[in-house]
């Protein structure tokens, strides 16, 4: 699966990516180490997130989607404790045994690296469920970026894009369960002749 990653196609052949995995008691402090962060109000992302900056139907798909995992899970819109509750399963990466943390270099205004990275985590997503695996990318793991790099001694000239928790899937999960809405070929698509 690495390997199948590292094939990843990007520009002029740089192979911008640095992927950490972290497993085990290391996975377990890094976990802690985000929750508390988390806890204390304390994000340090190397690139800003915010659900406001979507708009028109982008923003639309964010929200139905949101609105389709909370269901799934059984979580209510209303019940703003329990939302909390299921965004934080994001810092201990879902139960999953391993975490892999995508880090770049920074180059000029960093828009052609973060294409790379994502050339590199969905090959490496692909490569997972090819053998059975499943892996979740998580722009969130990136808004504790300060501490992630603390914790895994990297160079604060890498910056951080997004992690991919990854293991063996649950498939019984409620998380597992929906189909989330894929918008028809049509709104991404033009044909010319
Ligand atoms: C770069 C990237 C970052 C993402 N970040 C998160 C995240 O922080 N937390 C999360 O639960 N899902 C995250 N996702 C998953 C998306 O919500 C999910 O891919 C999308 O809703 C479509 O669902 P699908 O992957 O099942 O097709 C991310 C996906 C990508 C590609």
């Amino acid at each position: 699966m690495l390997e199948d990653a590292q094939l990843a196609p990007s520009n002029c052949n740089t192979q911008p990516w640095q992927m950490h995995i972290v497993s085990g008691a290391k996975r377990d402090e890094l976990s802690q180490a985000i929750l508390a962060d988390d806890d204390a109000g304390h994000n340090t992302p190397d690139f800003s997130f915010a659900l406001s900056d979507f708009h028109g139907p982008y923003s639309e798909r964010a929200r139905s989607q949101g609105a389709a995992y909370y269901e799934a899970i059984g979580v209510r819109r209303e019940a703003i404790e329990d939302r909390r509750t299921a965004a934080r399963l994001n810092l201990s990466f879902f139960g999953a045994p391993h975490v892999a943390l995508l880090f770049m270099p920074s180059f000029g205004d960093n828009v052609r690296v973060a294409g790379d990275i994502g050339m590199y985590g969905q090959t490496f997503l692909l490569s997972l469920t090819a053998h059975g695996l499943g892996g979740i990318p998580q722009t969130m793991l990136g808004f504790y970026a300060d501490t992630i790099r603390k914790v895994l001694g990297v160079d604060p000239s890498l910056k951080m894009l997004f992690g991919v928790s990854f293991g063996y899937p649950d498939e019984a999960h409620a998380a597992n369960a929906y189909r989330i809405c894929k918008a028809p070929i049509e709104e991404s698509l033009t044909f010319h002749q």
